[in-house]
């Protein structure tokens, strides 16, 4: 029997019906409230919204729960690899030996980039983010990919995916290659996924980088754990742009553009600035406790909290070993694992972080990850793009195929001036800035 939630005012009374999913989680549908009461609702940061219903990802942040298409990410994190992962969200079951050869095929096909396209990469300054020479490059794509932008039929989605999964690691790298005035490396066929990343980053044409199979291994599993987190930031963007009939370059691009900000992929960048402060001695771990405690200070205490986890993130959790085996391995040290591992005792046991349920989330660990391979601090944001990109693809074509999409367009509670008349320019006073 189909559950209902009544609404009062004043006079009358509305029922809503409610909407199960398959974990028990309910949602009121108010698809009807304003044309039947009149009302919209407020939830500014969209707290209690759920934008759509999706089949890709399930959290449940009270436990800590992440399973990607119904598998948990620790099994996936275990036996998985990051184009298994991709094929898997875009295309919603794990593939067959054929599908996937097939999608590695196609992978290899498209690792170039167009050569006139290359020629961007001079437009952009030196020192240029690679946050935004990724968000463009990846815009660019639509005006060399016409055809396959609009993406109709499955044949198109797997090559338009192909095409965006594998050039952007290529574009990534070029803008790495770019800042530091080296000339660009281009990727191997024999290589897989991650090694080719690390490959056309570190390699040099008088010298080739080793790739050590333990940090491919945690560059693979890195980018597993960040390939989708249902409906964050940047994905909701990716389906707000896509709403509105955009294609599916353009729309990543703006996904891009909204992971860049320190609250969400750009906080794996901020932690380690935090730590380094730390370690110059411009304040210790205990201070820099207090200042995230303090509203004032406008610090907050970075790769801390979450939205939807008030439970240990379980991507940080793998994080965190995976940092200390990736140490082991290369034999390497960090006064600022140290210093996470310190600020993470002492936040747990602070009332202020534990009646908040403010916990280590995925960017806590992974840069510390990062610097240990020699990954530059702006380029870690780009590392989580790459991961997030197919999650972007698989709800780009779960937006799509929903025959009841309608363009998301939110309501709001007008606050300003009340009607108020055109005043010539003499008769105005002086504005405050
Ligand atoms: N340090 C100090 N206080 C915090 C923190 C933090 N990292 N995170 C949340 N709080 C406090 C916040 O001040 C508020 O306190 P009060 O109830 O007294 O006003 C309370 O906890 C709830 O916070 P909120 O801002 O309402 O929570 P939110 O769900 O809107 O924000 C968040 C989530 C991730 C943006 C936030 O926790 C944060 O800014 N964390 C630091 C940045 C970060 O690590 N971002 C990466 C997120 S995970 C990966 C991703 O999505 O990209």
């Amino acid at each position: 029997m189909t559950e209902n939630i009544i609404l009062k005012d004043d006079h009358n009374e509305f029922k809503f019906p409610v909407v199960v999913g398959t974990e028990n989680e309910k949602g009121i549908d108010i698809s009807n409230l304003r044309s039947e009461t009149g009302y919209v609702t407020l939830d500014p940061g969209y707290g209690n919204t759920g934008s759509c219903e999706s089949r890709i990802t399930y959290i449940n942040g009270e436990k800590g729960i992440l399973r990607y298409r119904g598998i948990p990410i620790e099994e996936l994190a275990q036996h998985s690899d990051f184009i298994e992962v991709a094929d898997l969200l875009i295309w919603g079951s794990l593939a067959t030996k054929k599908m996937r050869e097939r999608f590695t095929a196609l992978l290899t096909d498209n690792a170039l980039l167009h050569e006139s396209l290359k020629h961007h990469f001079e437009g952009f300054p030196f020192d240029a983010h690679p946050m935004a020479m990724l968000s463009a490059m990846v815009n660019a794509l639509s005006c060399y990919h016409p055809v396959l932008a609009l993406p109709q039929n499955p044949r198109e989605i797997e090559e338009a995916a192909a095409i965006l999964i594998s050039k952007i690691r290529t574009i990534a790298a070029f803008s790495y290659k770019m800042s530091r005035g080296e000339p660009f490396i281009y990727p191997k066929a024999k290589f897989s996924y991650a090694e080719n990343l690390l490959h056309m980053m570190f390699s040099l044409p008088h010298e080739p980088y080793e790739v050590h199979p333990e940090v491919k291994r945690a560059v693979d599993l890195i980018l597993i754990l960040h390939a989708d987190h249902e409906q964050n930031c940047s994905t909701s963007t990716v389906r707000m742009v896509a709403s509105s009939g955009a294609n599916l370059f353009a729309s990543v691009s703006a996904g891009i553009a909204a992971l860049w900000g320190p609250l969400h992929g750009g906080a794996n960048q901020a932690v380690i600035e935090m730590l380094e402060k730390i370690h110059s001695g411009n304040m210790d771990a205990k201070q820099c406790i207090k200042m995230a405690k303090d509203k004032d200070s406008g610090i907050r205490l970075m790769g801390f909290g979450h939205r939807v986890y008030k439970n240990y993130d379980p991507r940080a959790q793998i994080l965190k070993e995976l940092s200390k085996k990736v140490f082991n391995v290369l034999n390497y040290e960090d006064p600022l694992l140290d210093i996470a591992l310190e600020l993470e005792e002492i936040a747990l046991k602070d009332s202020y972080f534990v009646e908040r349920k403010l916990y280590p989330n995925v960017d806590f660990y992974s840069g510390i990850i990062f610097r240990a391979i020699g990954v530059p601090k702006n380029m870690y944001p780009v590392f989580f793009a790459i991961g997030r990109l197919p999650g972007w693809i698989a709800h780009w074509r779960e937006a799509n195929e929903n025959k009841k999409s309608r363009i998301a367009r939110p309501r709001q509670i007008y606050t300003g001036p009340a009607k108020s008349n055109y005043v010539p320019i003499e008769q105005r006073p002086d504005r405050k800035p």
